[in-house]
């Protein structure tokens, strides 16, 4: 009986953390697209070679794909840029420590793993200018570690 207690109680906080993630309104013209707004998750780098080229690629008519290496102490590639009205979805690894890949002012921000793929899916409307900053501290140089998103 105990069990199914703690089964229900655990429920309850996960609905509870799904509803706190997406209440928090997004700022600034940008949308979380799609289900990846409240789980964030990381998946598998096993032999994966997305990522040797730091990029970004066109995959549809608005639509984007950003490779995003994090790396003690910067993020490549940068600045990365986009044109306004596009949906990116930004797969992020990390090739030594942990470290965060933050859109300053949003709240677009996720874990960055070695060996794992974080990934979600934004929607800029607007031209505007994101500082990308590290929340996780990764070393000497983790208050530099910054870059920029450009939505063009
Ligand atoms: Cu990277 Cu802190």
């Amino acid at each position: 009986a105990y069990e199914k207690l703690w089964l229900v109680a655990a429920m309850l906080l996960i609905v509870g953390f799904i509803a706190t993630i997406t209440y928090g309104s997004v700022a600034l013209g940008i949308t979380m697209v799609g289900d990846q707004q409240d789980t964030v998750e990381p998946t598998e780098l096993a032999d994966d070679d997305r990522f040797d080229d730091p990029r970004v690629e066109q995959v549809g008519e608005n639509e984007y794909e950003a490779y995003v290496v994090a790396q003690t102490f910067s993020f490549q590639p940068n600045p990365i840029e986009v044109p306004e009205d596009s949906d990116v979805t930004f797969y992020v690894t990390s090739r030594d420590v942990i470290h965060s890949f933050s859109l300053v002012g949003t709240n677009v921000n996720t874990m960055v793993i070695p060996g794992e793929v974080a990934e979600m899916t934004v929607e800029f409307d607007d031209p505007a200018e994101y500082g990308v900053v590290c929340n996780e501290y990764c070393g000497p140089g983790h208050h530099d570690m910054e870059g920029e998103v450009h939505v063009v």
